[in-house]
């Protein structure tokens, strides 16, 4: 472990597990993760560390340890892939996919409010992974921008690729008590569903309430409810509605405000049966007007007056028989 230095910058530039701290790449409430190299097999990874407060927590390890089996469990192509995690020298980490790019926290911040086209990609793509962890009956439990970590697509079709990442708070869906109790939230409480706020049991459902939030937030530049107090903003999450987007962000239809409102409701049974569903029908809101709308056709053209008649139909040639032939024929 040549180059090891402690303070003040950390571990980096030491050896932890067979990887080589590099630098770091971002903080959150119980970890650090850092760009370091696999020197078994020369690749980047991102290296999440417990932060060392927390390694004599209990709780935190489980929830640690939680979070890279249920990570490693579930192969998706809009899931961060988890390659090792482990515990060493009293340090537990783990090595993931490093995601070249910004999460979309950091996104929004730069460009503010998404165009109408990216917002629904990046949403189809989180709702597909959700979906997904939702049929392993795994709950995220913290689907937030911060968690959301975009990079280039592949092509001009797919502009953008994302990755959900961070099951620090996933847990078996309604199996487990869980390493949080009632009234003990980790992060942002802007995405936070009304029912975990009430202590209630949380699903995919839940997840999907958290979607909404970040949807909104995407195409309004901030998410539904803002309040300067904690608990009023717990509050609105519960028995506020929500405002409407058509009113956030100027050309977005009132179709949408439906849509929004739906997957928005404070008690899960009103809301879509999967984020997928939820997602496909603001794709449909949203291209009945406004920069989505379709190409007109001829037939729209002549409803709106704007052509004229259509040309009588030419009569059928003889050999048609009867079938093709107008009732005056
Ligand atoms: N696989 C990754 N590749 C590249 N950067 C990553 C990766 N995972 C995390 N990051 C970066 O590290 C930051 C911190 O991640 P972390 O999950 O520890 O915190 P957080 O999501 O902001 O907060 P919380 O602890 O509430 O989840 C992320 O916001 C992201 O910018
Ligand atoms: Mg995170």
């Amino acid at each position: 472990m040549s180059g090891q230095v402690v303070q003040p910058s950390g571990p980096i530039g030491t050896e932890i597990a067979g990887y080589r701290v590099d630098r770091e790449l971002g903080r959150g409430g119980m970890a650090v993760v850092y760009c370091a190299t696999d020197l078994r097999l020369g690749r980047t990874v991102a290296l999440k560390l417990l932060a060392p407060e927390y390694t004599r927590n209990d709780s935190f390890r489980r929830r640690f340890h939680q979070e890279s089996r249920i990570a490693a469990a579930i192969d998706h192509p809009h899931i961060v892939p988890v390659f090792e995690a482990g515990e060493t020298d009293g340090i537990l980490y783990i090595a993931m996919c490093y995601v070249h790019g910004l999460d979309l926290r950091a996104v929004l911040d730069r460009d503010g409010p998404l165009p109408v086209p990216a917002a629904l990609r990046i949403a189809a793509q989180l709702a597909s992974a959700l979906d997904a962890a939702h049929e392993h009956d795994l709950v995220h439990r913290d689907v937030k921008p911060g968690n959301v970590l975009v990079t280039e697509g592949v092509d001009s079709e797919h502009p953008e690729h994302v990755y959900l990442t961070d099951f620090g708070l996933a847990k078996k869906s309604l199996s487990l008590t869980g390493f949080t109790t009632a009234g003990e939230f980790v992060g942002t409480l802007d995405y936070v569903a009304p029912e975990r706020v009430a202590g209630r049991p949380v699903d995919g459902r839940s997840d999907l309430y958290s979607l909404a939030c970040v949807v909104y937030e995407t195409l309004a530049g901030a998410p539904p409810f803002r309040r300067d107090d904690d608990l009023e903003l717990l509050w609105a999450h519960q028995y506020d509605p929500p405002p409407l987007l058509s009113e956030e962000r100027p050309g977005i239809p009132s179709a949408a405000d439906d849509i929004l409102r739906k997957a928005l409701a404070k008690a899960p049974d009103d809301r879509f049966g999967t984020c997928l569903e939820f997602v496909t029908a603001l794709r449909a809101a949203l291209a009945d007007s406004g920069p989505r709308r379709r190409t007109p056709t001829l037939v729209d053209a002549r409803a709106a007056g704007t052509l004229p008649a259509a040309e009588p139909v030419p009569a059928p040639p003889a050999w048609a028989g009867p079938v093709l032939k107008g009732p005056e024929a």
